[in-house]
């Protein structure tokens, strides 16, 4: 196909996601076609900094060879078998390795092909569980505010982002809302202490499971730096805690790493870095880099053990969950992980990361920068001094009317998003260093610039 080809044919025929189409009515669909390290490309040439890495997904950066021989090799081998009632050496190697990189004993393995079917397995999971264990009414999941739990039904019931269920309702019952951790804008009774905020945004899920009946609850779900908002850190001890509150009344814990597993943290998974044991964690993205999709989830010992005898049996499965291909580029991913040593390499420049990104708070409408890792959300704000947030109107001129593209004509990928309050968000592969962060800054900084002169 020629480029022109290419533009008419994506036009007339392909369905973007969460995307208006009509804007495209008027302007190109911007068409990447390579990429290479922390860089892509588009059909005329351009350059772009990946500074989202895809959709937090390509960890160890573009054009890995090394990993795309794996899939070949792999698929030449053994292209596809189930793992129904079967196994296959890619799945029982990355299981293994899998659970070794776990915490405590998550050792038990079970792949999904995505994230949104990693959390909606976790959600069966405890389901089946507690109807195995004698307690039947347990269904409800608890999650927090403006949290991205994934689109599929089950997913998106638990997903606390009010403003795209609608067109889909009804949907599974039993998702119910509790606080995020946005400190920023806490409520005023706990503004000024961030381990009190803390200390109420988890009693909160103490309140909600009371207030639903714990008997009826099944697990809480948190992403260890919550995405959706903007990059929402827990404040210290508030995961400690909400394990307590799991553990008084009998609830599962679902860490959801979708995006803070492998590196995006410093560490393999988030729940190590902030020092919690979770009943379960959900991963995808950044375990194969991208190269090949899979998504899955970790499961503690204790909660496998009812399946494990007589006729118990987990009556859940998808065709192309641990995918051979997906399987073998997840273990040359990881083999990366280690001959590079990229948590080394985010832990070595997180620092560096979040200083070059706060040097512009010397911007009017940049009101906080926060995240951890290489995983950072700048809000956007109208007034600093008074957090004062920009209307409906202003927020949609200003983030899809110009900064989204804006910014990435000026040559990087990122994410301006308003789904909360406005925020830029920055995810970039694993492999980066100051160069590539001083390259986002300067970016973002003649951007901003721009923008405020147009409000
Ligand atoms: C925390 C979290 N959970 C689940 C999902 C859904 O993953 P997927 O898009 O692979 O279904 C996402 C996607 O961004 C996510 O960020």
């Amino acid at each position: 196909m020629t480029e022109i080809d290419l533009q008419q044919a994506a036009k007339d025929h392909l369905w973007l996601h969460f995307t208006r189409m009509s804007s495209y009515e008027t302007s190109d669909v911007p068409v990447i076609v390579r990429g290479e390290g922390p860089y892509v490309y588009d059909d005329k040439g351009k350059r772009y900094l990946d500074g989202l890495a895809g959709l937090f997904v390509s960890m160890a950066g573009h054009g890995r060879t090394k990993i795309a021989e794996a899939a070949a090799k792999q698929a030449s081998e053994l292209a596809y078998f189930p793992l129904w009632s079967y196994a296959h050496p890619a799945a029982i190697k990355l299981a293994d390795r899998l659970a070794d990189l776990a915490p405590g004993d998550l050792n038990r393995v079970f792949f999904t092909t995505s994230g949104s079917e990693a959390v909606e397995s976790a959600w069966k999971l405890a389901k089946a569980y507690f109807k195995l264990k004698g307690e039947p009414t347990r269904y409800k999941v608890i999650s927090r505010d403006l949290a991205y739990h994934g689109t599929s039904m089950g997913a998106l019931a638990v997903t606390g982002l009010a403003d795209i269920k609608p067109d889909f309702e009804p949907l599974p019952p039993g998702g119910v809302r509790v606080p995020n951790t946005n400190f920023y804008r806490a409520p005023d009774f706990v503004s000024q202490d961030l381990e009190q905020f803390g200390i109420w945004a988890a009693d909160e899920i103490e309140r909600a499971i009371l207030r639903e009946g714990p008997q009826t609850v099944a697990a809480v779900y948190v992403e260890p730096v919550q995405n959706s908002g903007g990059c929402f850190p827990p404040p210290p001890g508030y995961f400690q805690r909400v394990r307590e509150i799991c553990d008084r009344y009998g609830v599962l814990m679902v860490s959801d790493e979708v995006i803070c597993a492998f590196g995006r943290l410093g560490h393999y998974f988030g729940a190590e870095r902030y020092g919690y044991l979770p009943d379960v964690i959900t991963f995808a993205k950044g375990v194969t880099s991208g190269y090949s999709p899979l998504g899955g989830m970790i499961v503690r010992d204790e909660i496998m053990e009812p399946f494990r005898s007589g006729t118990a049996t987990f009556l859940h499965g998808i065709t192309f969950a641990g995918h051979p291909v997906s399987a073998a580029v997840a273990l040359a991913n990881l083999d990366i992980f280690e001959e590079e040593d990229l948590l080394g390499n985010v832990r070595k420049n997180e620092a560096g990361f979040r200083a070059t990104l706060e040097k512009l708070t010397d911007l009017p409408i940049v009101g906080e920068v926060r995240g951890a890792g290489y995983f950072y959300g700048i809000e956007l704000v109208k007034d600093k001094a008074t957090k004062e947030t920009f209307d409906d109107d202003e927020s949609e001129r200003l983030l899809r009317g110009f900064l989204s593209h804006a910014l990435f004509d000026a040559g990087l990928v990122c994410r301006a998003d308003d789904r909360g309050d406005p925020v830029i968000q920055l995810a970039p592969p694993l492999i980066c260093t100051q160069e590539h962060f001083d390259e986002i800054e300067q970016i973002l900084r003649a951007t901003l610039t721009e923008a405020w002169k147009r409000m």
